[in-house]
Order: structure tokens, then sequence, then C-alpha cells
């Protein structure tokens, strides 16, 4: 594993492995032990959107490894003025032991790995949020014991979220169902492949995908980025939401996610979030552990 870019580039056992340091990270942390994983080693963190989870969990994380992060705004870097991301990434290469992005377009990641000599994280871009669902595999592990016989479902936009929910469930052996409204699917490559490796159904219809559901999954209806969409996207989505009538076709203990923020009576009721708020929150906090395991794996 040299990057993080997108679930597709990891084998199963190396999600796992991360997953596993991920949960000795969070024991050792819980239980006072600190240990100087990467000493003195330096993060850059690019940002050309907001970010709350992200920004605070990787500073924190390196932070607490021993080393630093530096928080890089787009508005304030060259890149932010249109100096290309080849170069960029060959001379952030020069100063820094790795780079985590958040961004629009993937290619620019991928680009940014390609031209520098650094490991790279995807830190969010409009087609993958692996950070992001390596701690939502972390917390359904914990919850559930283990990822075997389980069944996610996803409704609404098929997005960031939606594109590595479906990569990370398949490459784990979970089933995955996801209902979205015509026009708004995952990535047609990621379905395709989906179908032909692993237990995935994509539908119209939410009662379809939550029947049985051991995880449901949600996330915003309009991503950043498509703020000028938000009104129109609340009337194609509405029927889409996460709310408890729906939830009554799901397994009885079925725990709710959502990779947040959340916008409640859109997507989630807000009588679903706080009845899962333990679970979402510690979701989050997952964030923290299994980013400072994907550095540890990446920048040791
Ligand atoms: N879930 C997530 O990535 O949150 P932020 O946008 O706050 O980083
Ligand atoms: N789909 C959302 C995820 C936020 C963490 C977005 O891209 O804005």
């Amino acid at each position: 594993m040299k990057h993080l870019l997108k679930l597709q580039d990891l084998t199963r056992e190396e999600i796992l492995s991360v997953l596993n340091l991920a949960d000795q990270l969070k024991f050792e942390r819980n239980n006072g032990i600190h240990k100087d994983y990467l000493k003195g080693k330096k993060l850059g963190m690019i940002f050309q959107k907001a970010s709350t989870r992200t920004r605070v969990s990787f500073e924190t994380g390196i932070y607490e490894l021993g080393g630093y992060g530096m928080f890089l705004s787009s508005s304030d870097l060259q890149i932010g003025r249109g100096e290309p991301v080849q170069d960029t990434a060959r001379v952030l290469s020069r100063y820094l032991d790795g780079i985590m992005i958040r961004t629009f377009a993937q290619q620019e990641v991928e680009d940014l790995a390609k031209y520098g000599t650094i490991p790279v994280i995807n830190g969010l871009t409009d087609y993958a949020h692996p950070c992001q669902v390596l701690a939502d595999l972390m917390t359904i592990r914990e919850y559930k014991g283990s990822f075997k016989g389980l069944k996610m479902a996803y409704f609404g936009d098929g997005n960031n979220m939606a594109n590595s929910l479906i990569v990370g469930a398949v490459k784990l052996g979970i089933a995955c169902a996801v209902a979205c409204p015509k026009g708004y699917e995952p990535d047609s490559v990621i379905t395709a492949w989906a179908e032909s490796n692993g237990e995935f159904l994509m539908t119209e219809k939410v009662e379809e995908a939550v029947k049985d559901a051991d995880i449901v999954y949600t996330d915003v209806w309009a991503s950043m980025g498509m703020e000028n969409e938000k009104k129109e996207r609340e009337k194609i989505f509405k029927n889409y939401q996460v709310n408890s009538e729906v939830l009554k076709k799901a397994k009885e203990d079925v725990m709710v996610l959502h990779c947040l923020p959340a916008h409640r009576g859109e997507e989630i009721t807000e009588e679903v979030f706080e009845a899962h708020a333990k679970e979402i929150f510690d979701e989050a906090e997952n964030r923290l552990h299994a980013q400072k395991a994907v550095m540890v794996k990446l920048l040791k």
C-alpha cells in the first residue's frame, strides 16, 4: 500500500490490516498508551472544500503519532491561482513525508500521487471518500462483531460516499443494496464491478433495498459543490429519507450510519438521527483511529 487514493486500489487483506491497526491504536489511546509511531513526520493537508471531521481528525491524529500536520487551504496555496498539481506534487515531495488532499476531481488526487514521490491520502473527492469508509467498516465490526452475513442498505444520492461504500462492502463480503432515483446512481463502473464481485442490488425502491438490512447508511442529498441544486434535489430525493417507517423493514437491531454533516428533516429524520446518535458519533470518532492507522501504514 503506497497511497490511499480509492478503495479499489486496496486488497481485502490490506483493508483488514488497516482496520486491525485502527482497533489497536484506539485501544492504546483509550488506555493512555502513547507511542510516537511517526516521530518527526510531516503531513501536508490540502483542503479545496470545507471540513470539520477530516481536518480535525487528521491534525489530531498526526500530532498524537508524534508528527506534525500542516493545514494548507487551497485559497492560500498557489494551486488556487492555477499552479499545476504536477508541480505542487513535486515541490511538496521535497518538504513533506505525506499529503492528504480534499478536492473536487479524483484525477487531481491521482496526479498528485503520480508526480510526487510521497504517499497521498484522499480526504474526499467528488468520486470517493475512502477514509470515511474505513472508519465506517471499523464501526460496523465494533458493533456487529464481524462482517459475516451482514447486509448494508444505502439510500439517497449515488455520490462519493455511495461509490466508496459499495467498494468497501463488496471487498469485505457485506451484501449491499443501493436505492437511488433514476439518473442519480453511483458510478456505473463501480456498480458493474459490484454486481460481478459480490452480492449487490441497485434499485429505485427504498423498500427493496432496506429489507432485512443490518446497516442503513445515508448521506446528504446535495454534496459540497452542488449547493445550487439543493432545492431541486430536495424534491427528487424526498422519498429516499431514512425515517422510522422505512426502518421497520430493516432488522430489528439495525444500525444507522451517516458520514456527517447531517441535514435533519432531509435525508434523515431528527428522531432516527437521535435514536442512533451513539453509533453515528462512534463512527465520527473512528475517523481518528482509522486515519492514524492509514498514516502509520503509509508514512512509517
Ligand atoms: N464526514 C466528513 O468527511 O466530514 P467533514 O466534511 O467534516 O470532514
Ligand atoms: N457527499 C458529501 C460527503 C461529506 C462528508 C459531500 O461530498 O459533500
